[in-house]
């Protein structure tokens, strides 16, 4: 019996960490995937940060001068940000490299979810400038959590 419970163990504890293995390759490589996936460009992680928060401002203005040409710039270009020339990790301490990865891609899924809610609220019947301004905010949300983590947690 008691042999048993030792291989079945043994047996349990083999699965269990390969899938934590398996688990943080694929979300490795997801990483990476993702930025792949970004158009390029020569802006160096903080030089791109201040694109969006450019990008970001121009929603504001758009918001307040009720103008929705604006609004849809600033979130198309929020969605559509290209990706830093550095790998976005390298910025990170060594020991973080992991945890950044994965808030990269939890944090890419956030806020493509409120741009593409900011543009579908622009043309839907219903949307007025109130709740055009909670989509805003709640994309905001999502920058300032990162940033609360992050932000003065680099290298
Ligand atoms: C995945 C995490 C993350 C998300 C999400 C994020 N940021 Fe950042 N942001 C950072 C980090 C890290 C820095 C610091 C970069 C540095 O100093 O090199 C930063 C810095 C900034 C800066 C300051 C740039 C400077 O000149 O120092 C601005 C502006 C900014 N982000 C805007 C935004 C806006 C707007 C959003 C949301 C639309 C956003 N960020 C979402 C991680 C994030």
């Amino acid at each position: 019996m008691d042999k048993i419970h030792l291989i079945l163990r043994g047996v349990l504890t083999i699965a269990i960490s390969s899938h934590i293995l398996y688990a943080k390759a694929s979300s490795l490589t997801k990483a990476e995937q993702l930025v792949a996936s970004k158009k390029k460009s020569d802006m160096t992680y903080k030089q791109m940060m201040q694109r969006m928060g450019e990008s970001y401002k121009m929603i504001q203005t758009g918001v307040i001068n009720q103008n929705k040409e604006l609004v849809r710039l600033g979130a198309s270009l929020i969605e559509n940000h290209p990706a830093p020339k550095e790998k976005p990790w390298s910025i990170v301490k060594q020991k973080d490299t992991t945890a950044f990865k994965q808030t990269l891609l939890a944090y890419d899924k956030l806020l493509h979810q409120s741009a593409e809610n900011i543009e579908n609220n622009l043309k839907s019947e219903k949307s007025d400038w109130t709740s055009i301004n909670k989509k805003v905010f709640e994309l905001s949300n999502h920058c300032i959590s990162c940033h609360a983590v992050w932000k003065n947690n680099l290298k």
